[in-house]
């Protein structure tokens, strides 16, 4: 498929330090834009990064019919561009727009988008450890009509930005057990920006009290543990990969995908299954929790150094280069950026 390209002119990126990439604020100067209008795909263009105009009546502002992805492009020492897994966000990136009731975007549309897109913008990919280009799809409803229904108008944007780790401070987290970040039945599966939103409240109180993030736990019960803010949740207790399954309450993370079957391939034992609250507390208390992170495409995998429960907080070893948590690090970030022999087929080139 190709596309008509407007060049951004003059380039944004003498003004960059590459030097100082926080997550998300620098975004590369292209962006990839297709409309979908009663029915019918139309209108896909590359034009430069910039605002977007919307309707106050915008149905995206009122109604929540807003999905999106998350995805890395690394350069090799090559200059080849190497992407983990883009077909893994494009399925989740239906899934969703189904849950959202929206009409799912044509494989086409997201991969020779994303293609061209990177094409033009890959020298605002950045190289060395921990560093990438993040790519954001996103996709809204647009219909300017004030009443419940599934529009029937929507854009679809690609855009990226050069980024180095989500996470850089210590990793505090709390067990919730007030608020929920998805029930079930609900969108939780869904990488709908609605579920963001409403996990902002309660981390904010949870950072009051001196966490950065949460450890959400089921709705019904707050008895089992879910996912901790951005990210998965695994544990290594025993020396067994602990993680929850997943569930429609859950977001299919393609890094807790990625890290269980290397675990397998290292010859780990691995359980998928509920965990209890109580059993990670009776772990923490008898020192057989070795290992907690989190894993996700923003995050990487980010060990988590406190959790908090009901006012006690429990400190967990720290997360070294010979624990499990590190070493997956750094397999997959060797193996993302070109370095190693893939042995799983992960890394495409498009
Ligand atoms: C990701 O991990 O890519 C995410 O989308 C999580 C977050 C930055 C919202």
């Amino acid at each position: 498929m190709s596309f008509p390209v407007t060049q951004a002119n003059p380039s944004r990126i003498s003004q960059i330090d590459f030097n100082q990439l926080p997550f998300g604020r620098i975004f590369s100067d292209h962006m990839f834009v297709a409309d979908y209008q009663h029915g019918a795909w139309v209108n896909a263009r590359i034009i430069p990064f910039s605002p977007i105009s919307l309707s106050p009546a915008g149905a995206v502002l009122h109604y929540g019919q807003a999905i999106f992805e998350g995805m890395k492009v690394y350069k090799n020492e090559a200059g080849e561009l190497l992407y983990f897994r883009p077909y893994e966000n494009y399925k989740r990136m239906q899934s969703s727009a189904i849950r959202l009731c929206m009409p799912p975007v044509p494989e086409e549309i997201f991969m020779d988008g994303l293609k061209e897109l990177i094409k033009l913008d890959q020298a605002w990919i950045p190289t060395g450890k921990g560093r990438s280009l993040y790519i954001r799809p996103v996709y809204f409803a647009t219909d300017d009509v004030i009443g419940v229904k599934a529009s029937e108008n929507y854009t679809f944007i690609i855009f990226t930005s050069p980024t180095g780790p989500y996470y850089t401070d210590e990793l505090k987290v709390e067990i919730e057990k007030t608020y929920s970040r998805s029930n079930r039945g609900g969108t939780g599966y869904a990488k709908a920006a609605g579920n963001y939103g409403g996990a902002l409240y309660p981390t904010r109180l949870a950072q009051q009290r001196g966490y950065n993030q949460v450890i959400w736990t089921d709705a019904a019960t707050h008895s089992r543990v879910e996912e901790s803010g951005t990210m998965n949740l695994m544990f290594v207790i025993n020396n067994v990969l602990v993680t929850p399954s997943l569930s429609p309450s859950k977001l299919a993370g393609i890094t807790r995908d990625s890290v269980i079957r290397l675990a397998q391939h290292w010859g780990m034992k691995v359980e998928e299954r509920d965990v209890y609250v109580e059993e990670i507390l009776t772990a923490l208390e008898n020192g057989t929790l070795q290992e907690a992170f989190g894993t996700g495409t923003a995050a990487n995998i980010a060990p988590i150094s406190v959790i908090g429960h009901e006012g006690k907080d429990f400190r967990i070893p720290e997360a070294g280069p010979e624990t499990f948590a590190g070493k997956a690090l750094h397999f997959l970030d060797e193996l993302k950026a070109g370095k190693i022999e893939d042995p799983f087929g992960w890394v495409a080139k498009l």
